[in-house]
């Protein structure tokens, strides 16, 4: 491991300036905590985290200062991909809890103030969800619920059919699985236990729209859209389907008629709000896309979609990034999107990267602590990144797949029994070994630690000098060396 490449400067001139023009809505430079809700916290000793255990970690979550909390699926599942295989959308998973649950965690989230975001997943379900069911029967409204197809006759086997293209799925292999029951390829951009929808149905369309509203209506305050590059596939005029270049997948992701349904759901959304009242409901979207596409997904001047479409490009902090590599990264969102929307977010981690610790080492931290926060918008933290929480390794020669477990592991709340995540021994992944040293409560017993500096950025964060100044700057930032960053607030 190489010398310590990134140092950070953060000059705060609390009170000096007052909000120029257009004050902020709430989510602009709001602090988001993501909860992956099986790893948080455990309420009854089965190893696996739940609703009530979240409840039960609200507090924490304002004693660090979070503003809202977006959760990953808690909805009832196969769980071949851990919830985001929703087989019912409007309905708790057991292993979470129910909706009474829910509604719990909901009021004592709003009286603590704590916003709480829910996965929205609607490029797929689950194919043990009804609606499934009811199309491979070919069942009045459901028939061209989800993306059905004939295939290719196979010139080998006379009889027998090969999938429609030669599109591949985002876990690998054909897009495309055979039904036999119904004598159809279906198209899944994930795992063949997620067939995707057919957003060219009005229905499917409608349902989502209720799927949304059924959770607005008991309180939510917005939604984490769920791989949204993925919700629509190029049809040619004839009904057949192009074959792509795998490796830039220009037909099955980032179709124009995904920026539609994104401004369709912010429309359904706003004119929620005028019905109902409240703050504003907030979308964010996760999209590995290109910044001219993301720049889309917020809006094109006359339309409105996702306020947040998560900005991934401090993934790319390794071991050897120096602080010019730093300024690059940071300049492309600014540059850019800033300059356009004066909105940013910045994330380093989540359920389907490895831990930002192990990727920048154990002496950065911190560093990426100050980053975040001394940036202008929206920052997002991993749950345990807080608290420095590093990979689990959970098995050998895993796939890409398998590998997303490494950081799941169970929450490290303190040194007792599975890390005070449950009362049980065994939890649904193995708890980390640095936990009687990485864990909240000693972290919040120390005089300097990881966590205690967090919460005082957080603190920072929310001061006048911090406040997004929209088209006034009121922040610089850039690398004066090799190894220093600096922000000035
Ligand atoms: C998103 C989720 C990921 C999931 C996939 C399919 O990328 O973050 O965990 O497997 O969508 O729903």
């Amino acid at each position: 491991m190489g010398k310590l490449t990134l140092s950070l400067v953060v000059l705060a001139l609390v009170g000096l300036t007052s909000l120029a023009s257009g004050a902020t809505d709430w989510w602009e430079d709001s602090s988001l905590y993501q909860i992956y809700p099986r790893s948080f916290k455990d309420s009854d000793g089965n190893g696996i985290g739940d609703i009530n255990g979240i409840t039960e970690g609200l507090d924490y979550l304002k004693e660090i200062g979070m503003t809202a909390t977006w959760l990953s699926p808690i909805f009832k599942s196969p769980m071949a991909d851990n919830g985001y295989d929703i087989s019912n959308f409007t309905d708790i998973d057991p292993i979470f809890g129910t909706l009474e649950d829910f509604d719990v965690m909901l009021k004592k989230a709003k009286a603590i103030g704590i916003k709480i975001i829910l996965d929205f997943v609607p490029n797929h379900s689950s194919n043990e969800c009804e609606w499934f069911e009811k199309s491979i029967n070919r069942e009045d409204g459901y028939e061209d619920f989800y993306v059905w197809a004939d295939g290719k006759d196979d010139p080998q086997n006379p009889g027998k059919k090969l999938p429609p293209s030669n599109w591949e799925g985002v876990f690998g292999g054909s897009m495309w699985k055979w039904n036999e029951k119904r004598q159809q390829f279906y198209l899944h951009q994930f795992l063949e236990e997620q067939p995707d929808f057919n957003f060219r149905n009005k229905q499917v369309r409608e349902k989502m729209l209720d799927v949304l509203k059924f959770w607005l209506d008991r309180g939510v305050d917005g939604f984490r859209i769920d791989a949204v590059p993925h919700m629509f596939e190029k049809v040619n005029d004839d009904g057949s389907y192009p074959d792509e270049d795998p490796t830039n997948h220009y037909y099955t992701q980032d179709q124009y008629e995904t920026v539609e349904l994104l401004y369709e759901w912010r429309e359904f959304l706003e004119a929620y709000r005028k019905k109902n009242g409240g703050e504003t409901r907030v979308l964010l979207a996760e999209a590995y896309s290109p910044l001219t596409m993301l720049d889309k997904y917020i809006g094109n001047g006359t339309h409105q979609g996702a306020q947040i479409p998560f900005n991934f490009a401090l993934w790319g902090l390794n071991l050897t990034t120096n602080a010019r590599d730093v300024q690059g990264m940071v300049d492309g969102w600014m540059s850019f999107m800033w300059k356009k929307h004066q909105t940013a977010n910045w994330v380093t981690g989540n359920h389907d990267m490895g831990r930002v610790v192990d990727r920048v080492g154990e002496n950065k931290k911190d560093l990426i602590h100050f980053l975040l926060t001394g940036l202008p918008g929206v920052t997002v933290t991993y749950y345990g990144e807080e608290i420095g929480m590093s990979n689990v390794v959970t098995c050998e020669n895993c796939s890409y797949v398998e590998t997303r477990s490494f950081s799941r592991s169970p929450f490290q709340w303190n040194d007792g029994e599975s890390a005070g995540f449950s009362s049980s021994n065994e939890t649904w992944l193995p708890v980390a070994e640095d936990y009687k040293s990485v864990n909240v409560e000693r972290l919040r017993s120390l005089p300097r630690s990881t966590l205690k500096m967090f919460v005082a950025l957080q603190k920072l964060k929310t001061s006048s000098a911090f406040k997004a100044f929209k088209n006034k700057g009121g922040f610089s930032y850039g690398a004066i060396s090799e190894n220093v960053f600096q922000i000035i607030r």
